[in-house]
């Protein structure tokens, strides 16, 4: 069998796929993400995925523990994902961007953490329309997050090895086992996925 690689990923997905395979899990569904989706939109204090340096303590912080690794692993990720010089998610510039929500801005994410505890550490992402995060994993290390997606743009895609593809409509919340290769095609228009920690 071919090898699978960050290039080739899509082109041999039907080769590699098998359902049987267990790498994520359906957590259930939220009717919230209408409202999300609109704060969303109204945000304007992103940070860009390769501008790792000037993020705040708090989005370091998410982001390296979203699946239980230790602080340490800062050093690595800020060389290798989030900045340009990095051998990352992108090869070619990218429009791809952070947030840890806050109340203020995000009063939909709170009600909802609020209503469902088991929900902590959040990070929302944003990716352009048709940009795309090639495969990647987040280490060796059995591990997981939670990911729950409040808008799915027509055309967008997303697939963890060695399962396939995961059918996500908005709303919908999944465990899934990030030590595992995983990838995303965007549709024609920003998508916004929201994580929660996991663990390993
Ligand atoms: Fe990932």
């Amino acid at each position: 069998m071919t090898e699978i690689t960050k290039h080739n990923f899509w082109d041999t997905i039907e080769e590699w796929r098998d359902p049987s395979k267990i790498t994520f899990e359906y957590c259930g569904r939220t009717s919230l993400y209408t409202k999300m989706y609109r704060e969303c939109k109204q945000f304007d204090g992103w940070s860009h995925t390769f501008d790792g340096k000037n993020f705040s303590e708090e989005l370091r912080y998410n982001l390296t523990t979203l699946s239980g690794a230790p602080m340490e692993r800062w050093e690595y990720l800020v060389e290798v994902q989030f900045s340009e010089q990095g051998d990352g998610l992108a090869t070619e510039d990218m429009d791809y961007w952070w947030t840890v929500p806050q109340k203020e801005d995000f009063p939909t994410i709170y009600k909802f953490m609020s209503e469902n505890p088991e929900f902590t550490n959040p990070v929302l992402s944003k990716l352009g329309p048709n940009h795309q995060l090639l495969a990647h994993n987040h280490g060796p290390e059995h591990q997981w997050l939670f990911n729950l997606s409040i808008n799915e743009p027509v055309g967008s895609k997303f697939a963890i090895y060695p399962t396939g593809p995961i059918d996500y409509k908005p709303g919908d919340i999944y465990k899934l086992y990030v030590n595992n290769d995983h990838a995303v095609v965007n549709g024609n228009e920003t998508r916004y996925h929201l994580l929660f920690r996991g663990g390993r």
